[in-house]
């Protein structure tokens, strides 16, 4: 009884050091001469690789965007971001989600929330030119169960290859992929 019950504490450290030990958050640094006014408004998600768990809401979305608003009367970067999609196909139902994002600091860097008092992911802009970016958002519970995902955002439905290889590289140089997750095409053809 007490050795069995020794062998479980021990099997569970050591599952517990194996999910913590390959796949905590990451704290990448923000994109390189990042400004809130560069990244404000519309983009368009052209691909992403996330976990299973981090996919709640964007399982089935296709056309998918995410639109940066301020929010006017703050002073201090918070904003919204208005992440909307339809469902399985460009007729499909809108499945949308406001996102607060809050507590910038430094800036590129924000928690972000969708429902009142559930926790809080780190969000940050790791990668901004004029039409790419790349967003990491990473939530870890108890340290244990991690959740990430890694969205390339191009400011048109399309991108070229050349573009969205050199943001999807820059991404991985970074390590934030911990789970070596493959990047799928997020479908925007017929939906605009
Ligand atoms: C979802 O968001 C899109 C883009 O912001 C908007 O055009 C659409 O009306 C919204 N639909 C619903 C049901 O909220």
């Amino acid at each position: 009884m007490k050795a069995t019950l020794l062998v479980q504490i021990f099997l569970l450290d050591i599952s517990q050091a194996f999910i913590v030990g390959s796949s905590s958050c990451k704290a990448p640094p923000v994109a390189a001469g990042f400004r809130n006014d560069r990244y404000n408004g519309l983009w368009y998600e052209v691909s992403k690789a996330q976990t299973a768990g981090g996919a709640y809401f964007e399982k089935d979305c296709v056309c998918t965007t995410i639109d940066i608003q301020p929010v006017t009367s703050a002073t201090n970067g918070d904003s919204t971001a208005i992440n909307s999609c339809r469902k399985l196909a460009p007729s499909g139902d809108f499945m949308n989600a406001t996102g607060t994002l809050s507590s910038e600091s430094p800036a590129g860097h924000w928690k972000e929330g969708f429902f009142p008092g559930a926790p809080k992911a780190d969000y940050t802009i790791v990668y901004l030119t004029d039409t790419v970016a790349v967003e990491y958002d990473c939530s870890s519970f108890l340290g244990l169960f991690t959740n990430y995902c890694i969205h390339i955002l191009s400011r048109t439905p399309t991108i070229s290859t050349e573009d969205e290889a050199a943001a999807i590289s820059y991404a991985e140089s970074l390590g934030l992929n911990t789970q070596n997750l493959p990047f799928h095409k997020t479908l925007q053809a017929g939906c605009w």
